[in-house]
């Protein structure tokens, strides 16, 4: 039988179990907070106005959204209430120092919320302006299938499960692999009350002066 060896391009780690239980259950508190000033929100898809199954809210000074009529793109203020998004929590900007490489701090933090049934389909992180900062992402709760390719969608891609603390970061030549989350596997962690799976994503928008 012939092996299939998958290799994931130069730049994407997956650091298991980087945060332990006292940094993940500090963390969630942080998200709390968060969420009460930036409510998570359902966003919708380009063109075709479709509901995603992963509901997200932001902090820093720049957050993700993405509508029917403008796409994909960052702005300062929640689309919902028009409030700027909270500031981005300490512990993460510390953790961007200690694991991205890369000194300038990062720009936004997109919340993702995960049900048992939400899911992500395979995508490139590719609305950012500064591409030499890596994205390093987070992962709280519920275990997931993550999915990691290359920088084509036709690449091969390699699944692998992302438990509650581990880190992945996609640098180098991995910044533009295309990756997504498949399915999540419920009632796997209680680090949230209710279940669900959080994902943080960190990322660089705009090149440093
Ligand atoms: C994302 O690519 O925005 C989310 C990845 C994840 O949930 O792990
Ligand atoms: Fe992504």
């Amino acid at each position: 039988m012939k092996t299939m060896i998958q290799v994931l391009p130069n730049g994407v780690r997956h650091i298991p179990g980087h945060l332990d239980h006292a940094a993940q259950e500090a963390l969630v508190e942080d998200i709390r907070e968060i969420v009460q000033a930036a409510p998570l929100y359902s966003p919708v898809m380009p063109r075709t106005g479709k509901e995603m199954s992963v509901r997200m809210t932001n902090c820093g000074p720049l957050g993700w959204v993405t509508d029917k009529e403008r796409g994909y793109r960052y702005q300062p203020t929640h689309p919902v209430t028009g409030e700027p998004w909270p500031p981005i929590p300490d512990a993460l900007l510390r953790l961007w120092q200690e694991v991205a490489g890369y000194p300038p701090p990062p720009e936004a933090c997109l919340v993702n919320f995960y049900t048992d049934a939400a899911k992500m389909g395979l995508h490139q992180d590719r609305d950012e302006l500064d591409l030499a900062a890596p994205v390093l992402s987070v992962s709280l709760g519920d275990d997931c299938l993550f999915r990691v390719g290359q920088t084509s969608r036709d690449g091969q891609t390699k699944s692998f499960r992302l438990r509650s603390g581990d880190l992945v970061v996609l640098g180098g030549e991995g910044r533009l692999a295309f990756h997504g989350v498949d399915r999540i596997y419920p009632a796997t962690s209680t680090l949230l009350k209710n279940g669900g799976r959080i994902n943080l994503t960190l990322r660089r928008v705009t090149r440093p002066a």
